[in-house]
């Protein structure tokens, strides 16, 4: 079995969030069960650093798209012992962030995207990696499953290659208009069903669901939601045709990385039969937050792409009451959206010693936070699985999550008497109430219950979600598409 698989971003290399995560554990796992697999990736500058002198020269390949003659190269890296091809054609790819400059998204991502997929696929040939299975991720890779079906069509090479899709995140589509990208008129295919939104506009994701042989969200919850009105981000109709072929498959956590008794990041590490250190990385993660060193204060904290998606609308609003009624304590470590970042600063200004705000990307953090904290706040209004919960679950901070998506797949909400599987709390409403409710609860859990509030915490280092178990459905779903 050969799989190649196509990623925008790739922990080790580049990473903004958790499709990263993925698309370095999957393929390694792939690795681990024999299969051949291969990464390609764009060549951003942080993958091109990982190159080093005497390694072998890149091969050099051209293309001609529309009146555009392409010169690229393509390296070859093994960053964790899976092969890792880097699409290097610096005019789409040398730039420090993937996809924005910070404030706006590239006005030429479909093009270069576009070109990414289609360039990925002429180094298969060149390379003579000729794959079973091409699994693309995310609306970056979604046109590759389109370009099999039509400029590829005839071609040998990829005539036993079947495709598949997976969604990490279905808000993202990559909706553009056709004339950025320049050479979207020589695909006279462009113009077939499905592919044009209206106003002559594409959106990849929507390529990608109605041409790919077998699609798959990262979640089950998810993939039932992306089917809804109401969470298929107005794409319902289009799952709704291809949902003989939509499966869900809930993502894996890397305990390798996600381990409190090895982590190099701890000041101090822990288990779940001996907590002691746990207590000093909450003296630690309150230290560097600014926050004084209490050893019995609930510590809420949250480590999150600054964006709507991860609920700031819920948490903002029940964190200003909750600061006000409350003697806990909250850490977020995060960045993105200003208007987020704005609210969440005024509410760290306004209450010093209760809250701290860290922005920007720090794993070291990250782990700190995770580890330091009582409950890991993760409010979502939509999560097609995440993994911060499931990091929070192996270090023994109680996530506190909205029944949505991947977060109802994986964290078990604490109502009074199922003490012996809870390992969490969550809640429904997705509005500032329903937080408050939560938050409310958990310090009450904290405060007043103590036992119950220690067998959650055994329940949530004991939880595991298994890379393998995925391996092995994505490696089902391969099969079935090849027999
Ligand atoms: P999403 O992919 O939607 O952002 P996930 O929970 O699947 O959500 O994955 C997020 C990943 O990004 C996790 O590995 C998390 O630790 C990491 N992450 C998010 N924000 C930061 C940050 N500011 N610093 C370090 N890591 C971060
Ligand atoms: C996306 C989703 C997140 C998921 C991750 C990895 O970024 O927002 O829920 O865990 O992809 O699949």
């Amino acid at each position: 079995m050969r799989v190649l698989f196509l990623a925008s971003e790739v922990d080790g290399l580049i990473k903004t969030g958790g499709l990263a995560d993925v698309a370095r554990v999957l393929p390694i796992e792939l690795q681990n069960k024999d299969v051949d697999v291969a990464i390609m990736i764009p060549c951003y500058p942080q993958v091109k650093a990982m190159l080093h002198p005497g390694q072998e020269a890149p091969v050099q390949m051209t293309m001609q798209l529309g009146s555009t003659h392409y010169v690229y190269h393509v390296h070859e890296l093994s960053p964790f012992g899976v092969p890792v091809y880097a699409i290097d054609f610096p005019g789409y790819f040398d730039r420090d962030r993937p996809y924005d400059d910070g404030h706006h998204a590239y006005g030429d991502n479909g093009e270069r995207f576009a070109f990414f997929s289609l360039a990925a696929m002429q180094a298969a040939q060149m390379l003579n990696f000729q794959p079973d299975i091409l699994h693309c991720n995310d609306w970056h890779t979604a046109l590759a499953p389109f370009f099999l079906k039509s400029v590829l069509k005839d071609n040998l090479f990829f005539a036993n290659t079947r495709s598949v899709l997976t969604i990490h995140n279905g808000a993202y589509q990559g909706n553009f208009d056709l004339n950025t990208i320049h050479f979207a008129h020589t695909f006279s295919h462009f113009t077939e069903e499905g592919m044009y939104d209206s106003y002559n506009i594409i959106n990849f994701l929507k390529c990608g669901v109605l041409y790919a042989d077998a699609i798959n969200a990262v979640s089950p919850s998810y993939a039932k939601e992306l089917l809804s009105p109401l969470g298929g981000h107005y794409m319902s109709h289009i799952f709704q045709r291809r949902e003989d072929a939509l499966t869900g498959i809930l993502n894996g956590c890397d305990y390798g990385e996600w381990n409190s008794e090895t982590d190099p990041y701890l000041t101090a590490p822990y288990s779940a039969s001996d907590l002691t250190g746990k207590a000093a990385c909450k003296a630690d993660l309150q230290r560097q937050m600014g926050l004084p060193e209490e050893a019995e204060t609930p510590l809420f904290a949250m480590v999150s792409r600054f964006t709507d998606q991860k609920g700031f609308s819920l948490l903002v609003p029940a964190l200003e009451r909750f600061l006000e009624s409350s003697e806990a304590q909250v850490a977020i470590v995060g960045s993105g959206e200003q208007g987020i970042t704005d609210a969440l600063q005024h509410l760290a200004d306004k209450h010093p010693e209760r809250m701290g705000l860290f922005v920007g990307y720090s794993d070291a953090l990250s782990h700190q936070a995770q580890a330091g904290a009582d409950f890991f706040l993760m409010p979502s209004i939509f999560e097609p699985c995440g993994l911060t919960q499931m990091f929070s679950l192996a270090y023994g901070s109680l996530p506190i999550a909205r029944e949505v998506g991947g977060l109802k797949d994986t964290v078990v909400g604490y109502t009074s008497g199922n003490e012996s599987n809870a390992n969490g709390i969550t809640f429904i409403d997705p509005n500032g109430e329903g937080m408050y409710w939560a938050l409310e609860k958990a310090e009450h859990l904290y405060r007043d219950e103590p036992e119950h509030f220690r067998a959650i915490q055994q329940n949530a280092m004991a939880t595991r979600f298994s890379w393998q178990e995925a391996t092995d459905k994505y490696l089902a779903m391969y099969y079935k598409l090849l027999a």
